[in-house]
């Protein structure tokens, strides 16, 4: 028998979750279908950085208390660079904008007991959802559940089902363009419960990249560039530390503290972007339609401005039956993920030691590092684009 709902939403990350928050506040009904058991999505170790235009989205979405008590305000990141003096982005002083340290599994475990208090409907464990008549005014979504095949109509179909979902691949080939680029290195990332260092700073080094981040105040997290081949298995916890501290500054090489690790992963750099991000009664958003290298710490903030705008979208439709937000969904979203998408390139660029780096591309790595550090113009916009375009 199938059941029926205003909007199904694929996927219950933060981009689902925040989304179906939105539009129940506005009494738009949503049924959120998830893959995995709820225990498994919060298990996940993922971002931790916001800008600031997210932060007054979750906050306008009800899901801040904790956030607001046991998020890390700061001003801005740092970059270290062997042999050259440390560099503040400062995105307070030059953007106006501040930043907040707070964990994308703390955002998750949040939204999912915000959809609980307000009877949000969460169908985890589902298998093979399939999205039907797209073109059509009447889409419907069919998935297993229990062994048992179950069927939902709606208006509309949000696909938030990360990069390895479903929703992207209903769009016809002939429809999609999409963008890669995928880099010859990945980030060893652990998690400790240790005092972190005092600013998240990204490193430079010969040896390669690292970065120093953190979570809470007993909670680091610390990232190095290893070749893409590696195992991770061959990387103890004391390997792992004499790496970090070796490309670390001095002063952040005799102060960490260090101890035995809680989690450890590999991720392999890569950015991607699907176009349109919408197709019909469907719309992508978050990981579904766009993946970046982590550098610039844009994926979650993107996943939050998808959700914005075509939250938007859907409240005009029902609230003032005006589509015109909706048909530019695409449209007003990829302006910004492009505009992420390049820092992060050049980020990314910038810091990374690369293979087949030459002599030239090294030096030339250091100018524009200099250039940063000696204009203000580019210091303004390097600050603009880490502290996130505002949200149109
Ligand atoms: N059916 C139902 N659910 C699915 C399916 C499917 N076929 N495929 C994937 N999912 C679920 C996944 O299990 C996951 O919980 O969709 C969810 C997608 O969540 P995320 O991958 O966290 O993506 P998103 O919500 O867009 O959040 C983006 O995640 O990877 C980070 O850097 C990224 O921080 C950013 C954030």
């Amino acid at each position: 028998m199938a059941i029926s709902t205003q909007v199904v939403i694929i996927g219950g990350g933060p981009a689902g979750l925040l989304l179906s928050q939105i539009l129940q506040l506005n009494n738009i009904d949503s049924i959120v279908l998830e893959r995995q058991s709820r225990a498994h999505v919060l298990s996940r170790i993922r971002a931790g950085m916001l800008e600031w235009g997210s932060v007054e989205v979750l906050r306008a979405a009800q899901v801040s208390e904790r956030m607001d008590r046991e998020g890390a305000v700061h001003e801005g990141s740092g970059i270290a660079w062997a042999g050259r003096s440390r560099l503040l982005i400062n995105t307070q002083k030059y953007a106006g904008r501040s930043m907040m340290m707070y964990g994308q599994t703390q955002l998750t475990e949040d939204l999912y007991a915000a959809r609980d208090d307000l009877g949000g409907e969460i169908i985890n464990q589902v298998d093979d959802v399939r999205l039907h008549d797209l073109k059509g005014e009447r889409p419907y979504v069919t998935y297993i559940k229990d062994e048992q095949e179950q069927r939902i109509d709606c208006d509309y179909i949000a696909g938030c089902d990360g990069f390895h979902g479903v929703s992207r691949t209903a769009i016809p080939e002939s429809v999609l363009t999409t963008f890669e680029k995928k880099y010859p290195f990945a980030w060893l990332a652990v998690m400790s419960e240790t005092p972190p260092l005092p600013v998240p700073t990204y490193c430079h080094h010969e040896r390669g990249f690292a970065l120093v981040s953190k979570r809470t105040p007993m909670l680091s997290r610390y990232y190095i560039q290893v070749p893409i081949e590696t195992d991770i298995d061959d990387w103890s916890d004391d390997r792992f530390w004499a790496e970090l501290t070796a490309r670390l500054p001095k002063d952040y090489a005799e102060t960490i503290v260090t101890g035995p690790t809680i989690e450890k992963s590999l991720a392999p750099l890569s950015s991607f972007v699907a176009e349109p991000m919408s197709y019909g009664r469907l719309f992508l958003a978050g990981d579904a339609a766009h993946i970046l290298p982590p550098t610039g710490a844009k994926g979650l903030n993107l996943a939050i401005s998808d959700v914005h705008y075509l939250s938007n979208g859907l409240i005009d439709h029902y609230q003032n039956n005006n589509d015109q937000q909706l048909d530019n969904y695409s449209t007003t979203a990829l302006k910004r993920v492009w505009n992420a998408a390049r820092f992060s390139w050049w980020l990314t660029g910038l810091l990374h030691k690369f293979p087949d780096q030459t002599r030239f591309d090294q030096r030339a790595q250091e100018v524009e590092l200099d250039y940063v550090t000696q204009s203000i113009h580019a210091m303004r916009s390097m600050c603009e684009q880490y502290a996130g375009m505002p949200l149109e």
